[in-house]
Parts: structure tokens; C-alpha cells; sequence
């Protein structure tokens, strides 16, 4: 088979080091793809928002599966203009991917169908949303509608933090026309975790748990950013966590879909809180976490596009996902100054440490070839250095050793990436 890629991050090199471990597939290409990916598939100048040149190069190639990394483009629609093309597509509709592309459309599904999330009110008048911040209790939470590079979410502690919010996002328009609406919602509290799934529109099947820290310093301290670090399994993914998922959460977010006549196919990523009243989901996105991917994909058994094409065809309820009994830790290298300001162009060495190492991974985020061939910092988050071992802390360990061996100027990661598993 030949399958296409369609992204350029950590999450992007992991689904491609998987889907080469396929015996099903001969090449793979990416697009746009990074230094790393370059190792594993054919990089193609193609931007993640050209619909119609992806479409081309499928048909022109003869691709039998493309895959989507990141959630622009299936918010966008790309599934759909592939299918009006009969192209063979892994991911969400778009009428499907609001799950994500829509906050306000997501909470408005969780009250209807009854799936535990924070109580909220949705925005659309400025005005309104500044009244009802007066009746509020502190903190409060506000989230941008659309897409804001999951960094439309502001946790405020007082009622001038929150006025100033609502003012940023839907007046100054902060986050651009994803401050259209707004969800206000209640605080809440507990561990968070990560869960990914496959869905084929009426079967789910739940992968191993993840945690992200989504915060840029140590100690979930400074700038929200993508992810920094995960690490997986979460300890405090509990049999009695699963259990109230499987049966509040999980299908029922799939069906309520169904019913709602946006069948969902593809990735469900559930962020979700463990309250003390019990776990309530975040959010959902329609893709892959970046770099909650990092984690689980070393760690799942399965020939990955037996699992795609069972999600295209709906024949999902006869593959059983199988994890090794294992642990891994990813921690992200980053520029310093990332998520604001930093350099890029920047020469790294030491890469070739991690060749032939069966527990050491280093996907390339932020990455490229330089004129001279050299590979060089590209963006923010330029590499994830995941290791695998028998236990969480002989991951973490691995991780961390792994950490020093690549080199860059302004290199940059938090010291303290699974620090929560001392704590299980
Ligand atoms: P989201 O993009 O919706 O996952 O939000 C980003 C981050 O904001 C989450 O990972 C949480 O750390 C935090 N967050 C979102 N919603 C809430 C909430 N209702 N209460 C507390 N923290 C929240
Ligand atoms: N790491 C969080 C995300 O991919 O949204």
C-alpha cells in the first residue's frame, strides 16, 4: 500500500515510524513533513491546508489511504473533498470534526446526551457574557469556540481577570474568529488525563492512557503551550476510571454523534478531568495528541493500518487493540522562549544517537534540512525524546538520559515531566 501522511510535527514522525512497521505498506509519503519524518517517508511541498493539491497527488500517486495529523485540516473539511473524490481518507467529515472545531457545539452535545463535563453557559453577545461573569463564582473558566492552537483557554481567578478575558476574546478578538462565541464554564479540579480511541461511526475501541503538561515551565508554571512532555500509562487511569467511561463517556459520545447525523470516524482524543465527584471530559479533539502520540503509539501492538482500515470500512468491532505491558516518557526539546519568542535555524547534533536503539525515540517536531543538509531548528517544539521501559521510572529515567544526548543552541525542556508519578 501506499499511504500518505498529512502534518509536519512529533506526532506526524510517530504515525509514520508506526505505519512503516506495516506489512501492508510499501511508501509513504508526508506533507509537508520535517527532517525526521524524511527518514521513514517521502517529504512533499504540499501545505496541510491545499485541499485540492493534496487530492491531486493522491490520485496522481495512487494512494490507498491518507491519514490526517493535525486538526485544521479536518476542521476544514479536507475528509470531505477527498471522499467526493473517492479517495480512500482516515479522519472526520467536517459536519463530524465541530466535535473539536466547536466548543460551544461539543458542550451543547455533552448536556443534550448527558456526558459528564463542567456546567457552562455559551456566548455569542459580549455584552451578555460580561453580565452573567457579575452572578459567577471564582475562578472561571473561559474558552474561545474555535480552534486557537490550544491556547484559547483562559483560567481566571477574579472577576476583573474575567472581564478582561471575555473582552480579549470576543472584543479584541485575540484568538481571531474563534472568539466569535465563547464557552463560559465552571472550574474544576483533579488529575487530568488523555485518552485517545479509534471510532468507525459506531464502534469505539480505547487505546492506553496518556498525560500531557501543557504548561511551558516546571512546575506547571508560565504559558499554556501544545504539550511539553507526557508520559504513559497515567497511574490514576484507574479499572474504576475505565469503568465509569466505558459507560458514561466514551460510546455515548460516539452514539450521541451518530444520532445528531454527524457519524464520527476517526481519532476521539478525550481530555478528561478525574474530579472528586468522578472524571468529566475537558475537551474532545479529532485527531492524535501531540505529543500524547509519542507515548502511545511505541507502545501499541497492532499493525496500525489494519486499525485505520477497519475505521473506513466500519468493521472497527473486529480489531482488538493490544498495548505492551510497558511504560513510556516523552520529554519535549524546545527553543527557549517558546511559546512566545525564540530563534529558529539553529544546527542539532547528536541525532544519530538514537539509531539501532529499540527503547529510544527521538521524533522531530520543529525541524528542517538547512541549504546545507544540515537539520536544523524549525519551530518552537523541535524534538520529542521518548523512551520505553518495564516501569514509569525506568521510562522517565531512560527519557531523560536520552534528553542529553541530542544538543542545540537554546535548547530547552522542563525537568520535571512525569514528576506526577511519584505521587501514584
Ligand atoms: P482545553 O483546551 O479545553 O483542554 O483546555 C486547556 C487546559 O485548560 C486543560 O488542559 C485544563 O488544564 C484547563 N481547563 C480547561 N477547562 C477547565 C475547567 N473547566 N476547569 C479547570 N481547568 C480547565
Ligand atoms: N497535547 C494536547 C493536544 O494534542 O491537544
Amino acid at each position: 500500500m501506499k499511504i500518505l501522511v498529512v502534518g509536519s510535527g512529533g506526532r506526524e514522525h510517530a504515525l509514520c515510524w508506526k505505519i512503516a512497521q506495516s506489512e501492508k505498506v510499501d511508501k509513504i509519503y508526508c506533507a509537508p513533513g520535517n527532517a525526521g519524518i524524511a527518514e521513514v517517508a517521502e517529504c512533499v511541498a504540499i501545505g496541510a491546508m491545499e485541499f485540492e493539491k493534496l487530492a491531486d497527488f493522491a490520485q496522481e500517486k495512487k494512494i490507498d489511504l491518507t491519514v490526517i495529523g493535525m486538526d485544521d485540516p479536518l476542521v476544514g473539511g479536507v475528509v470531505d473533498v477527498f471522499e467526493e473524490r473517492g479517495l480512500k481518507i482516515f479522519g472526520p467529515r467536517k459536519n463530524a470534526a465541530i466535535l473539536e472545531g466547536s466548543k460551544a457545539f461539543s458542550k451543547d452535545l455533552m448536556k443534550k446526551y448527558n456526558i459528564p463535563t463542567a456546567a457552562y453557559e455559551n456566548f455569542d453577545d459580549p455584552e451578555k457574557a460580561l453580565a452573567y461573569l457579575e452572578t459567577a463564582s471564582m475562578p472561571i473558566v473561559l474558552k474561545a469556540d474555535g480552534l486557537a492552537l490550544g491556547k484559547g483557554v483562559l483560567i481566571c481567578n477574579t472577576l476583573e481577570e474575567a472581564k478582561e478575558g471575555v473582552k480579549s476574546i470576543m472584543m479584541d478578538k485575540q484568538f481571531g474568529s474563534a472568539g466569535n462565541q465563547m464557552v463560559i464554564e465552571e472550574f474544576m479540579t483533579g488529575r487530568e488525563v488523555s485518552v485517545l480511541s479509534f471510532v468507525d461511526g459506531k464502534t469505539i475501541k480505547i487505546m492506553t492512557s496518556a498525560q500531557d503538561h501543557k504548561r511551558a515551565l516546571d512546575g506547571d508554571q508560565g504559558l499554556n503551550t501544545g504539550g511539553m512532555g507526557t508520559f504513559s500509562p497515567s497511574p490514576f487511569y484507574t479499572a474504576e476510571v475505565d469503568e465509569f467511561c466505558k459507560k458514561y463517556i466514551y460510546q455515548a459520545t460516539v452514539d450521541a454523534m451518530k444520532a445528531e447525523g454527524r457519524e464520527f470516524k476517526g481519532i476521539i482524543f478525550f481530555g478528561l478531568m478525574l474530579t472528586d465527584k468522578g472524571p468529566r471530559v475537558l475537551e474532545y479533539n479529532a485527531r492524535f495528541g501531540d505529543p500524547e502520540t509519542q507515548v502511545v503509539l511505541p507502545r501499541m501492538k497492532n499493525d496500525i493500518v489494519e486499525v485505520f482500515e477497519a475505521c473506513v470500512d466500519g468493521t472497527l468491532d473486529q480489531i482488538d487493540l493490544e498495548f505492551e505491558d510497558n511504560a513510556a516518557v516523552c520529554v519535549v526539546l524546545a527553543s527557549e522562549g517558546y511559546p512566545v519568542k525564540y530563534e529558529k535555524g539553529l544546527p542539532i547534533s547528536g541525532l544519530d544517537a538514537f539509531k539501532d536503539k529499540d527503547s529510544y525515540f527521538v521524533f522531530h517536531a520543529g525541524t528542517k534540512f538547512d541549504n546545507e543538509g544540515t537539520i536544523v531548528t524549525n519551530g518552537g517544539r523541535v524534538l520529542g525524546v521518548t523512551a520505553t521501559g518495564a516501569t514509569l521510572k525506568e521510562a522517565r529515567a531512560n527519557a531523560y538520559e536520552a534528553t542529553k544526548w541530542v544538543t542545540f543552541d537554546n535548547k530547552y525542556c522542563r525537568s520535571d515531566i512525569g514528576k506526577a508519578i511519584d505521587e501514584a
